[in-house]
């Protein structure tokens, strides 16, 4: 299956970015034609500072690299390097009927939390679906607010299939329904937009200040504690085997610990079982000479693929 994926280059990633995104990706890679890149042009609608968008790039480059992207299984690139997408996406303007983009969700939702209304954020669809019909795409693993994106480059598609023949793959979203929201430190679904997140790569400091703003109850440190409703164990189970959980919940029945010493434990937990991306993290930081290479090889390949499809749309469009 030739699944393709378009990553945010926005902000630091936390653990329900990580089990409800980056995890099934990563175990994707192996059995499928991963295609994956970091969606820096479509970073630009809501940044315009040079500088700020080029170190996000990176960091984000850096980040999934780290996490188990293996650009040797995945073609791993950042958008602005395969330039034939820009191309693509002025030739589907084409066959976009205005009423199309006037019925999408994210431009109205992202003009109302104050997003300047320009040309790109209204045409940014168009843009997702040259990513998506360049590289003849099968499935797009998608979060619940980009279904409709999918929707709109399966109906530019069928457009211009309409016209001239069977030139695009159907795309179709895929929603990993199947997978558990990951609850923030208040109990509310973990998002970066409600301040609730434990971050992977944050300072010792900071992933420590988080876990201690998780918020328990006030049963006293002798008495069992209920792990049912416990924020703490609820995180903390995502890090554990059915064994190391079981023996978690006798801890919590037995009473004689407090929250801190659960949150101690979570904290812990984290650490190990990033151990490895965090240091790999900052080890690509450091190179980026390193980082640049990884990049410019997945540009290459993914660069091949582009050119073959665009040679096909050139002859049926005429230039
Ligand atoms: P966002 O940056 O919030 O759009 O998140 C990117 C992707 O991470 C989404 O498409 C979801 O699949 C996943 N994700 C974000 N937050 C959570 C969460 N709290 N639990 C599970 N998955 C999440
Ligand atoms: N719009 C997507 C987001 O905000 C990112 C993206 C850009 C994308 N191009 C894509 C996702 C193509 C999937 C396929 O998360």
């Amino acid at each position: 299956m030739r699944i393709l994926t378009g990553l945010q280059p926005s902000g630091d990633l936390h653990i329900g970015n990580f089990f409800g995104a980056i995890k099934p990706m990563i175990e994707a890679q192996d059995d499928n034609e991963m295609l994956i890149f970091i969606a820096n042009y479509h970073a630009m609608t809501s940044n315009q500072n040079g500088e700020i968008l080029r170190q996000n790039a990176l960091k984000a480059a850096a980040a999934f690299l780290a996490l188990g992207i293996d650009p040797k299984k995945s073609i791993f690139w950042l958008q602005s390097d395969v330039k034939e997408v820009l191309e693509l996406y002025w030739i589907l303007s084409q066959f976009t009927p205005m009423g199309l983009l006037e019925r999408a969700h994210s431009f109205k939702d992202k003009v109302a939390k104050g997003l300047n209304a320009s040309h790109g954020l209204f045409s940014y669809p168009v843009l997702m679906a040259a990513d998506i019909l360049l590289f003849d795409t099968q499935l797009v693993p998608v979060g619940k607010d980009q279904i409709q994106h999918v929707e709109i480059a399966r109906d530019i598609a069928l457009k211009v299939n309409n016209e001239w023949g069977e030139l695009f793959t159907l795309p179709e979203a895929k929603i990993n329904e199947d997978l558990a929201v990951v609850l923030g430190t208040d109990g509310a679904k973990m998002s970066k937009s409600y301040k609730n997140t434990l971050d992977i790569f944050a300072p010792l400091n900071t992933l420590k200040k988080q876990i201690s703003s998780i918020i328990t109850d006030s049963t006293p440190l002798e008495s069992p504690k209920d792990w049912q409703t416990c924020k703490v164990f609820n995180i903390a189970k995502l890090f554990l085997d059915e064994k190391g959980t079981n023996e978690l919940k006798a801890r919590y029945e037995r009473g004689g610990e407090g929250y801190g010493h659960f949150k101690g434990l979570l904290n812990e937990l984290m650490l190990e079982y990033f151990a490895k991306a965090r240091s790999e993290y900052e080890l690509l930081l450091k190179e980026p000479n390193k980082l640049k290479e990884l990049l410019e090889f997945g540009a290459k390949r993914a660069k091949e693929l582009a050119s073959v499809k665009m040679q096909k749309i050139y002859e049926k469009i005429g230039l």
